[in-house]
């Protein structure tokens, strides 16, 4: 296609003059690479992104949705102290343990949980078990079920919390109204939930480079939505 080449150096250019990320990271891509792992981590500039919010929302308790090698927790965890910590939820015990690996060689390991198991089954349990509310949150797994997972992170959050969601436009095919991909599906239902919500402020951004065509959504959360 016409524009990708343009698109892959233009991020290769702002990578090589903006982003400054710890040497870890690279070494944790490689480990990634090495074992097999899927590379659809968010793009460098998603990430980070996502370090920076964290910072500037000073956050102190994170919830990610979807793990694989550890690298939007690694920003996460990065941006916070040591008084921070990042809950991750992950169902593949291969990628938990690839991530728990870079995060120990990261030293951020106090600051980081990972959790193995299916996301929903876990949210539930955090949330009947009333374990806290979270300051940020990363929502980056299974498409399907992006509604649901949404809105129990609504019953996790507080007045204030970042959602950040993942895969908002699925190389344009979030257009699609009569798709029957279950991915599709999923990420409009997400839509269909961002537009009848009133508790809200919330932006999709939509992005190009070596990840393809997508996007991101930020949401705010305006009032407790907590239970
Ligand atoms: C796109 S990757 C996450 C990338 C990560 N957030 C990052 O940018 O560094 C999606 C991950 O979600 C996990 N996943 C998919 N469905 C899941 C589910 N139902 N419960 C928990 N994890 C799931 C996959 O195993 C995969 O590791």
């Amino acid at each position: 296609m016409k524009y990708e080449e343009t698109w892959n150096k233009v991020e290769e250019y702002i990578t090589r003059k903006v982003i400054r990320e710890p040497p870890y990271m690279k070494s944790a891509l490689r480990r990634s690479v090495e074992n097999g792992l899927p590379q659809i981590s968010v793009p460098v500039a998603e990430g980070k992104l996502i370090n920076i919010m964290a910072k500037a929302i000073n956050a102190k308790r994170a919830l990610e949705i979807g793990v694989l090698w550890g690298y939007g927790t690694m920003n996460i965890a990065s941006a916070m102290g040591n008084d921070g910590i990042v809950t991750g939820l992950e169902r593949s015990e291969k990628h938990a343990e690839i991530a728990r690996q870079n995060i120990r060689e990261a030293g951020l390991e106090s600051r980081v949980d990972i959790r193995t198991g299916d996301a929903m089954e876990s949210l539930i349990r955090m949330r009947d078990s009333r374990e806290g509310l979270f300051d940020m949150i990363f929502i980056d797994a299974d498409k399907a079920p992006y509604a649901d997972y949404f809105r129990i992170c609504l019953d996790l959050s507080h007045r204030g919390t970042i959602i950040f969601v993942d895969n908002m436009v699925w190389n344009g095919m979030v257009i699609e109204s009569d798709s029957d991909d279950e991915d599709v599906k999923g990420i409009r239902r997400l839509y269909d939930e961002l537009e009848k919500h009133d508790g809200i402020d919330a932006t999709v951004i939509q992005s190009v480079g070596s990840k393809g065509y997508d996007g991101f959504a930020v949401i705010r959360v305006l009032r407790d939505t907590h239970k």
